[in-house]
């Protein structure tokens, strides 16, 4: 074959290839066997390795992988890629709906269309086409800079290489990438097999397929690729002259674009619900997993109106689907000791597969829940999950309770020390009374050294089991005298010199502490991060926390007969009182919050919320100044807020500020209005 002769069956052939791709990929109705497929495909081979010199990233052939890299470049994206706001029940996608009526131009006179489509549980890519070729392919990455994956987007068939004549010169579309389930369960296998790792959800085994160094790798994963969005390079309406979302997924299928079939166009709320709920019981139906729909305003004028908060449109809502829920059987109940000593008990059932993770264990909490949920070993149970958040049992099916199902009974030995468990008056839960159980002592410590309290680094929970373990300390305040036992520890196994320097020079370097800390630390109950914060502002110095009367303290924000009892309770118990001496003794010095004469603060009295970031302060930091000025710090807006200090990347409580007209500052004006440089 001559050289024209081949140029002209190549290109005869990439164009016929490509076209079977967009019937298959796009359309859903190829024409053609596999094995014809195969066959035109090995012919343009042939003849791309008899003339390498007509290969071009765009044949079809590429779609093999080309070399592995060594790393991944970075990419700066044309366009910001944000991300989406979460919609978790129907009253949120209530509220998202009322607020883009109210933004609406047109005020409201008009019911607003949307667009509604599937929300793809994979990742989020950038393909970028220049006169109709794919020139680059992107991760989101931090949705200004993500890597280029230019060359792993080749090898997935169903995206585009060249796009269809009379493409816009220009291209940005976005899309997600996907791993079948089918694929992903064939993939998990074949890695069972052969003792390597699996996946732990599609997800994770689409980006961990994209994200090869060496393109053949994921040229061997069959990745999907599914469209949601397209932008033309400045002015948006380039995009064929069309303003509605819906017709530009329309019009991105016709330039060969993998689209959605299972999209409505509607302005009706009904609609809407309707489209949700068909596809919340029947996305199992699927090839690929969905984790909600996402409904965007259909007309792109509108949405540019609407514009974006801090990471997310304005005009578009994931509406996620409610949690995943499996049942299982129940087979044991393990027992484990707190810092306070109360009994948890853990359910440990056969693993199920939820929201993408394997779970085996989830938290009862207490014996009440027990009692509550009327659950007994041997149950079939029902164990729920939302997204990253931690497993939950919510219930019992109670007519598949086997005949040898066991009660769940409450220890009547610690699991760890074998001493007495009882359960306090008026308490839920049960305890160790052994107040030296090494369990207890394990976590008190762990608490003790923990950020939020004496943030002591080099004493993590494995060095700290240890050193109860061979008796060196057994107590919080043993911590302190650590340092008279250096050659001891110098002599253990597995620490050598320079990490006990460090240790101990961590330890020094904690005596100085922040009175909130302190209190935090010594492990009052009832008293978290939140109560010490507000103690450390109404009783100082120590010694008059240390000795006020219940009244006393009740007479503090946000302490009630529970909190002041066990305060109470605490300083006038000889062991405790004394480990805190001892603390003292071994030369722990409290450094006290600035006194504030809060009578003529600019703040006083006022309830004060924070958002987004900022330089000068932290989130606690924040709350302690606000305070310290004689302020309510609150978390969220509301029509008592008197103040928004927002920051950087200040979201929603921004713009619900703004709408109740509350007066808002940013945090160097916040500094200012207190007079602190
Ligand atoms: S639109 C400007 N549409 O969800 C809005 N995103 O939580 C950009 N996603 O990063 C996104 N399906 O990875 C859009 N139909 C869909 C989607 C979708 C899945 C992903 C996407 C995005 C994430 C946000």
């Amino acid at each position: 074959m001559t050289r024209p002769e081949a140029e002209s069956r190549i290109g005869e052939l990439r164009l016929e290839i490509e076209r079977h791709n967009y019937l298959y990929y796009v359309m859903d109705s190829p024409e053609v066997s596999d094995s014809i497929y195969d066959s035109m495909m090995r012919e343009l081979q042939k003849l791309e390795a008899e003339f390498p010199e007509l290969i071009v990233p765009e044949s079809p052939t590429q779609r093999v992988g080309a070399e592995p890299l060594d790393k991944f470049d970075s990419f700066t994206h044309p366009y910001r890629m944000t991300s989406l706001n979460n919609a978790l029940n129907g009253e949120e996608f209530d509220e998202f709906y009322k607020r883009v009526v109210k933004e609406m131009p047109g005020e409201g006179l008009f019911a607003p269309v949307f667009s509604c489509e599937h929300k793809f549980d994979g990742l989020a890519i950038e393909l970028i086409y220049e006169n109709g070729s794919l020139v680059s392919a992107s991760t989101r990455g931090n949705g200004e800079v993500g890597e280029l994956i230019t060359t792993n987007a080749r090898t997935i068939k169903s995206i585009p290489l060249r796009l269809k004549p009379g493409c816009p010169d220009w291209l940005a579309v976005y899309g997600e990438v996907l791993m079948y389930k089918q694929d992903f369960s064939a993939l998990n296998a074949a890695r069972r097999e052969a003792e390597e790792p699996e996946f732990a959800n599609p997800r994770n085994a689409a980006a961990g397929s994209l994200r090869q160094l060496d393109p053949k790798i994921t040229a061997g994963r069959n990745l999907r690729f599914n469209s949601y969005g397209v932008k033309a390079r400045e002015d948006e309406k380039k995009i064929n002259g069309i303003t509605s979302h819906f017709e530009r997924m329309n019009y991105l299928k016709e330039l060969g674009f993998p689209v959605s079939a299972h999209r409505i166009r509607t302005a009706s709320i009904d609609d809407i619900t309707g489209f949700h709920r068909k596809w919340e019981f029947g996305r199992e139906s699927l090839e690929y997993e969905i984790d909600g729909i996402v409904v965007k305003l259909d007309d792109t004028g509108a949405q540019e109106e609407l514009g974006y908060d801090a990471k997310s449109p304005k005009w578009a809502i994931a509406w996620k689907f409610k949690p995943a829920a499996e049942t299982t059987v129940l087979r044991e109940v393990e027992f484990s000791v707190g810092r306070m000593g109360t009994i948890t008990p853990t359910a440990l059932f056969d693993p199920v597969m939820l929201s993408g993770a394997k779970i085996s264990r989830a938290t009862l909490h207490n014996f009440d829940e027990v009692l509550r949920l009327d659950v007994m070993i041997g149950d079939t149970i029902i164990v729920e999950r939302s997204g990253d958040v931690i497993p939950k049992v919510v219930g019992v099916v109670k007519e598949k309770r086997p005949g040898n199902a066991r009660p769940i009974i409450v220890p009547e030995k610690c699991p760890v020390c074998g001493s007495k468990v009882a359960q306090e008056e008026g308490e839920v839960a049960y305890s160790c009374t052994n107040p030296v159980c090494p369990a207890i002592i394990r976590e008190r410590i762990k608490h003790f050294v923990s950020r939020q309290a004496f943030d002591i680094e080099g004493l993590g929970e494995e060095i700290a089991a240890r050193f109860i373990e061979l008796k060196l300390i057994s107590g919080f305040p043993d911590i302190f005298t650590l340092k008279d036992k250096e050659a001891e520890l110098k002599a253990l196994d597995r620490f050598g010199e320079k990490s006990v320097n460090n240790l101990l020079a961590a330890i020094e370097k904690s005596k100085k502490v922040e009175y909130w800390r302190f209190i935090n630390a010594i492990g009052i109950r009832y008293v978290g991060e939140q109560t010490a914060r507000i103690l450390a502002v109404a009783f100082q110095p120590a010694e008059r926390l240390m000795t006020a009367t219940e009244d006393e303290l009740k007479s503090a924000d946000e302490v009630g007969d529970v909190v002041a009892a066990s305060i109470r309770e605490y300083f006038g118990r000889a062991e405790t009182r004394d480990a805190v001496m001892k603390l003292f003794e071994s030369g722990v010095e409290i450094v006290y919050p600035k006194k504030v004469d809060v009578s003529d603060s600019p703040i006083a009295g006022m309830s004060v919320v924070f958002t987004g970031k900022a330089e000068k302060f932290s989130r606690d930091e924040f709350k302690e100044l606000v305070r310290r000025y004689g302020g309510n710090p609150s978390e969220s807006v509301s029509g008592n807020t008197s103040l928004l200090v927002a920051g950087e990347n200040a979201g929603s409580k921004l713009d619900k500020a703004k709408s109740l007209g509350i007066r808002i500052i940013t945090p160097e004006e916040f500094i200012t209005l207190l007079g602190i440089k």
